[in-house]
């Protein structure tokens, strides 16, 4: 029997095979997860809340909903359940524009990840948390607010959330350690993560718990050491019998120097495939969490931006899909028009980026081709 989001994705398919030249392409207007589907995988975005016809990455925005409805089969909230929007203060929460998010998916059949319980730099922390008074006993009292906070989040979205991105960037990439931050200072660096970890298994049993961070294969002394820092986390974790499932590769990838994709690739992928068999040998699940490009190097020509951007995507894809235990692709949002990356690191030649699958109007761009092409040609099934 077809259920309605099948009945939907269909209508809508029959809509972009039309509006597509190519017979490969017409053959994938299936939708990105259908595609994801046949090696076992999963595909999915970040959506974000919205007011009721709001333009943003949002549900409620109908442009961007036919986008998920026909493309994904999961979706993470892209800063709905972070502290800054669920603690307005240290004793309350606010879930209103989470709930909308988790209401959406329900009633659409998507399933829904957590992202994130704890994102670790102080940047991200609400004031009052970077001003928050400890007390006598700071040890106890940063672990009973952390794990109310986990108890709370866990118990309102029960099963509904199966994933969870438990602990968010806690390594400090120019140093490899865990970062040092109001929290870490009061309970102390492993101690945080374990109180995190612990807490989400307590309460979250059924859900699949994740280690997310941004370390990524382009060849900087930075994401070198922050590699190193993630497998020695990931280490620790094992030793210490810290519940950790999966490591979450967020994969904000980027094109930063002037160079050929086959360039790129080659001095990226043997480092890149050492660290994954390492996590993997470790007994890690893997996810791409975050999925984008960001554009910064590439040319300014717009058909030659899209193609290396595509070009350079599929590589990577590649490389993440001959791993079995890599289930779960997540875009950081379907279209240009919306991403972060807009004003997380400007072009020097101040053009739009363009690093999302659709572009500022809704189109489909070679990227979204790119991924298509990555699942169809993924002879490895997940495990
Ligand atoms: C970003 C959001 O996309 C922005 O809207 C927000 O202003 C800042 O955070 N790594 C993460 C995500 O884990 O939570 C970040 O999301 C992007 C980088």
């Amino acid at each position: 029997m077809l259920d309605r989001r099948t009945v939907l994705a269909s209508g809508l398919a029959a809509g972009l095979a039309a509006s597509f030249s190519s017979p490969v392409l017409a053959a994938e207007a299936d939708g990105l997860s259908k595609l994801a589907e046949r090696s076992g995988r999963r595909f999915g975005s970040a959506v974000a809340w919205g007011k009721p016809g709001a333009d943003r990455g949002s549900f409620a925005n109908p442009a961007y909903a036919s986008i998920l409805e026909r493309e994904c089969s999961l979706l993470v909230p892209e800063n709905e359940l972070k502290w800054q929007w669920t603690r307005p203060g240290p004793t309350t929460f606010d879930f209103k524009q989470l709930d909308a998010i988790a209401d959406y998916a329900k009633s659409h059949g998507f399933d829904l990840r957590g992202h994130t319980l704890f994102w670790l730099p102080e940047k991200w922390y609400p004031k009052w948390l970077v001003a928050h008074d400890f007390g006598a006993k700071p040890a106890e009292a940063a672990e009973a607010l952390l794990t109310e906070h986990v108890r709370t989040v866990c118990r309102r979205y029960g099963t509904r959330i199966t994933s969870y991105d438990v602990v968010n960037e806690a390594v400090q990439p120019e140093t490899g350690e865990i970062r040092d931050t109001v929290v870490t200072k009061a309970l102390g660096h492993e101690r945080t993560l374990d109180v995190m970890f612990h807490a989400a298994k307590a309460e979250a049993p059924h859900a699949q718990l994740v280690y997310n961070d941004y370390m990524s294969w382009e060849r900087t002394g930075e994401d070198e050491t922050h590699m190193r820092g993630v497998l020695k986390l990931l280490e620790g974790f094992r030793k210490r019998g810290t519940p950790v499932d999966a490591l979450g590769i967020q994969s904000h990838i980027r094109i930063l120097k002037p160079l050929t994709v086959a360039e790129l690739v080659s001095e990226a992928e043997g480092p890149w495939r050492r660290f994954l068999d390492e996590v993997v040998g470790m007994g890690y699940k893997l996810l791409i969490t975050e999925f984008d490009v960001n554009d910064r190097k590439a040319p300014s020509d717009v058909a030659k931006r899209d193609r290396m951007v595509a070009d350079y995507a599929k590589a990577y894809l590649d490389i993440m899909l001959s791993y079995p235990q890599l289930k779960d692709v997540l875009a950081w949002g379907m279209v240009d028009r919306y991403s972060w990356l807009e004003g997380f690191d400007p072009r020097p030649d101040k053009l739009k980026k363009r690093g999302t699958p659709y572009d500022a109007n809704f189109k489909a761009k070679p990227l979204r081709e790119a991924i298509a092409s990555a699942f169809a040609s993924a002879s490895v099934q997940a495990a």
